[in-house]
């Protein structure tokens, strides 16, 4: 079993559909951990040792987030900034995080061709999500590709609850330890490995 830790972060959840959603799925297991960064640090003061601690205790590290001009909400930043020190996460000694897992599990307006090299954004998701895959890479940890959601302002309802049952069995799955190095190194989206059905593929 691998221990799975979700650090969410929405600066305005209360107006959320699509996470509010998703996180009424995240299954309350031993070994799933889920950890609201705005509503623990609503001031940004991030208890760093605190947070240090909780990663050391967790194999997978979601960062799960609506996606925002092309990347996350600021508190995700401040964390990474804050939390991942030189000395412990990266850097001659530091080898804190080392053979841990990352990815993001977000949500974003643009539908899938839009984030093609030939859609309006020119570029595909995972380009934009290079700098987590690049820290998470400094800091000696596997970047996995991510679970993503497109086109949120057109889902519908019933759309939405199959995209949270695909979420809810990625997280099972994760902590059930079972992708294997190929299926996860060879698929675009961990969507892809949680089979759903083809009405809401955007
Ligand atoms: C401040 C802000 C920035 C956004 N930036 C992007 C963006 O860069 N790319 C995109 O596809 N969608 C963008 N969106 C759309 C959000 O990603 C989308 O509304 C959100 O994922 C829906 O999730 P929610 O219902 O939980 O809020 C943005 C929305 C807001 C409010």
């Amino acid at each position: 079993m691998a221990k799975v830790l979700v650090l969410f972060a929405h600066p305005a959840f209360e107006k959320s559909r699509v996470h509010l959603k998703l996180v009424k799925h995240i299954p309350s297991q031993q070994g799933i951990r889920f950890h609201d960064l705005y509503e623990n640090y609503p001031d940004f003061h991030i208890d760093i040792e605190r947070e240090q601690q909780i990663l050391l205790q967790h194999d997978i590290i979601i960062f799960q987030h609506p996606f925002y001009w092309y990347s996350a909400p600021a508190i995700i930043k401040q964390w990474m900034d804050l939390v991942l020190e030189h000395g412990w996460a990266y850097g001659r000694t530091g080898k804190a995080l080392t053979g841990k897992i990352m990815l993001n599990a977000i949500s974003c307006g643009g539908s899938l061709q839009s984030y093609l090299p030939t859609g309006k954004n020119n570029r595909k998701i995972r380009d934009y999500l290079l700098p987590f895959e690049h820290s998470a890479t400094l800091c000696n940890m596997e970047y996995w590709p991510p679970f993503v959601i497109h086109g949120t302002h057109k889902l519908t309802d019933t759309d939405m609850h199959l995209h949270a049952v695909q979420y809810e069995q990625l997280l099972l799955a994760l902590a059930d330890d079972r992708f294997s190095v190929a299926e996860k190194s060879t698929c675009n989206y961990m969507n892809d490995l949680i089979p759903i059905p083809s009405s809401i593929q955007s």
